[in-house]
């Protein structure tokens, strides 16, 4: 969406607000031994507690409250009672919500208690890259060169990106124009990011896959080569100079 009028920004502000808190606050909840199912019913609640809708559920009915992805899952992992979190776990919860019509998007990968299968440093690298990503868009930056943005800086720490995810516009549906936003320079978009255009953006860089499949539950993506993937996402409002990061509270930079 545009933001065009200030109660539009004050209802954008309320709705990522509500989704970074939930994300927050499933981050700092989440044990070793807790379910998945039990994480996701904890942020359910966060949401609903905010007045706030899991958009995932509302556009596509999915299962659950909010993506819980595990290890060699990528994304769209289903909150299951048979899936218990260890210790060093790579994990990716990602917190997308409506809240009065307004809808944002936020998630974040980060590593269960102690590092003990060394996975700190691809989110530490994905961290860094969405906030280097963020800090050169504005109003008229090519979506293409972004998309290159971070792709040299994922080469350049020795990994790849993800071809086939994509950022995307949002505000009053999950997914709208733009419709893709890449990790790599899309020669054919030749679309450029417009002030006051409301949009989320992700990383997805990884180890050894390019591309993420669809496992037969018909939501969880891996990679076709398997290893490991982090994701930062923010929503995000473009101006004339630095963005408003409206899912900022989320503290998934800190
Ligand atoms: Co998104
Ligand atoms: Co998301």
């Amino acid at each position: 969406m545009s933001i065009t009028q200030a109660s539009e920004l004050v209802g954008m502000k309320k709705a990522s607000e509500a989704v970074a808190l939930t994300l927050k606050e499933m981050r700092n909840f989440a044990k070793p031994g807790m379910t998945t199912k039990e994480l996701d019913n904890y942020g359910g609640q966060i949401l609903n507690d905010l007045g706030a809708k899991s958009a995932p559920y509302l556009t596509y009915g999915f299962p659950g409250w909010t993506c819980i992805s595990v290890n060699n899952e990528f994304c769209h992992g289903i909150p299951s009672d048979k899936k218990i979190l260890g210790e060093g776990d790579l994990i990716n919860i990602d917190v997308s919500a409506e809240l009065d019509g307004f809808w944002s998007d936020n998630g974040g990968s980060f590593v269960l208690g102690t590092d003990v299968n060394q996975h700190q440093e691809i989110v530490a690298a994905s961290k860094q890259i969405l906030h280097k990503a963020i800090c050169h868009i504005k109003g008229g930056v090519r979506i293409s060169d972004i998309g290159f943005l971070i792709e040299t800086e994922a080469k350049k720490r020795g990994y790849k990106v993800i071809k086939n995810l994509t950022g995307h516009g949002i505000g009053r549906s999950l997914h709208e124009e733009p419709s893709e936003i890449a990790n790599f320079r899309d020669k054919f978009n030749l679309t450029r990011f417009k002030k006051n255009s409301v949009v989320a953006i992700e990383t997805f860089i990884s180890k050894t896959s390019s591309y993420a499949e669809t496992l037969p539950d018909g939501w969880t993506m891996v990679g076709n080569k398997g290893g490991f993937m982090a994701q930062h996402e923010h929503t995000i409002v473009v101006t004339d100079g630095k963005p408003i990061v409206l899912t900022e509270m989320n503290e998934i930079w800190n």
